[in-house]
């Protein structure tokens, strides 16, 4: 849904701060999210993760839509200790959005 892409490029202008996509795109604050939807969680080379994240990694976490909503919410009550520091996307559709939006960015 090519609308959806769009909004989702929007809303990803709160992630920018802290993360690239695209061909160019290189580890900032957060890592690169190329292909982060569907993928093992805490796997980009040369970024440095927290704890917390590396112990999710070990156990398995993959970034399912499901998965990445309920970080996406509430990254701090999802993820005790993430560095991850962003309050959260309040709005389902506006999480719909981003999702579409990083689908569009495969590795
Ligand atoms: C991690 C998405 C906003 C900093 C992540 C991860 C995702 C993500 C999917 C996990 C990556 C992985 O497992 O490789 C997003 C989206 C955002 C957003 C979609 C906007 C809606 C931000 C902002 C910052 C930030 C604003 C900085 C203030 C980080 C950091 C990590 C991270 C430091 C690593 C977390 C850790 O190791 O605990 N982000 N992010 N993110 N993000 Fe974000």
């Amino acid at each position: 849904d090519p609308e959806l892409v769009a909004k989702g490029e929007k809303v990803f202008k709160k992630c920018k701060a802290c993360h690239q996509v695209g061909e160019d795109a290189k580890n900032k604050t957060g890592p690169i999210l190329n292909g982060i939807v569907g993928h093992a969680a805490g796997a980009v080379d040369g970024f440095k993760y927290s704890k917390p994240m590396k112990a999710a990694a070990e156990d398995g976490l993959v970034w399912s839509d499901a998965e990445l909503a309920a970080f996406l919410t509430k990254p701090k009550k999802y993820m005790k200790g993430t560095k991850m520091s962003f309050s959260g996307l309040k709005k389902e559709k506006d999480i719909d959005a981003v999702l579409a939006y990083l689908k569009s960015y495969a590795d």
